[in-house]
């Protein structure tokens, strides 16, 4: 192979290992915060078919949808006692969580890759009318992809489990969104996200961790159980907020997961999903 091919072949793979690294980090998230599985993978995905439904150009959809995947990066700057806590939060802890945003933007600054993500990292959470954070930020001064991923993250939100409240039927959550638009949510995609909503878009999204991947439910918590594409039938897991044991067995075409207090005994998190990891990469290199 000639230098130049060779030369343009080696700058292709450092993109893709800093890409890959950028990705990464967002496993840390959700081995620190045991309440989100798959949160980020179903914001991402609801990222993309707003953008998509927008009108934004496909590398633009795919760009906000990898800040998406990124979008919570700062918890891991925000002690357990406050993610980890079941139930209400108290003024002073609420305002520690909010940190995260401001968190995220100093973390992730250095990243050679850091630009195509830092406007949803840092400001996922403005609103409109002026009354989020980190800036409290009014209408068009938040940036469109934030505003964008907002309504996202809000949605899965409402409508995912905890250990101490059930989570918000699609529908509701919906009711919630158009409640708020203009004040809460950006009017025009909150409108468009409804259009979606309500014409059953979502419904691979809500209740999943990966393509084609359902949540599993912990009978002693609720969902948090995630299943990576690697896990074969046998395996075992714990639900990394209450740590009940589980293993997982075949029932038809999908896989339960059955209480077996063998998994107790297991680490219960398997690391990065190696196989979603290469796939994410993959779809994302367009964008190197
Ligand atoms: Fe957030």
């Amino acid at each position: 192979m000639e230098r130049a091919a060779l030369a343009l072949q080696g700058e292709a793979s450092v993109y893709t290992g800093l890409l890959r690294s950028l990705l990464l980090l967002a496993w840390m998230v959700e081995a620190r915060d045991p309440y989100t599985g798959g949160h980020l993978w179903r914001v991402a995905h609801l990222a993309e078919l707003l953008a998509e439904a927008a009108g934004f150009p496909s590398k633009e959809v795919q760009r906000i949808a990898l800040a998406a995947f990124l979008h919570d990066l700062g918890k891991v700057g925000v002690p357990d006692s406050t993610l980890c806590k079941q139930g209400k939060l108290s003024g002073e802890e609420y305002q520690t969580v909010q940190q995260h945003a401001e968190i995220g933007l100093r973390l992730l600054q250095p990243h050679p890759l850091a630009s195509m993500v830092v406007s949803v990292v840092h400001h996922h959470h403005e609103r409109p009318d002026g009354k989020g954070y980190p800036l409290g930020l009014t209408g068009d001064n938040i940036p469109l992809d934030a505003r964008l991923v907002a309504v996202c993250d809000a949605f899965d939100a409402m409508t995912s489990h905890r250990p101490y409240r059930a989570g918000m039927p699609v529908e509701h959550a919906l009711d919630v969104i158009e409640a708020g638009l203009g004040q809460q949510f950006d009017a025009h995609l909150g409108e468009l996200f409804l259009e979606l909503g309500r014409a059953g878009r979502f419904s691979g999204v809500v209740g999943f961790c990966d393509d084609g991947i359902p949540l599993a439910h912990c009978d002693a918590c609720g969902p948090v159980l995630v299943r990576d594409r690697t896990a074969q039938a046998g395996d075992f897991t714990r639900c990394p907020a209450c740590k009940a044991g589980y293993r997982w067995v075949l029932s038809g075409a999908s896989m339960l997961a059955v209480v077996d207090d063998e998994g107790s005994q297991h680490m219960g998190w398997t690391g990065s999903d190696g196989s979603l990891l290469d796939h994410l990469v993959e779809r994302w290199a367009v964008l190197l």
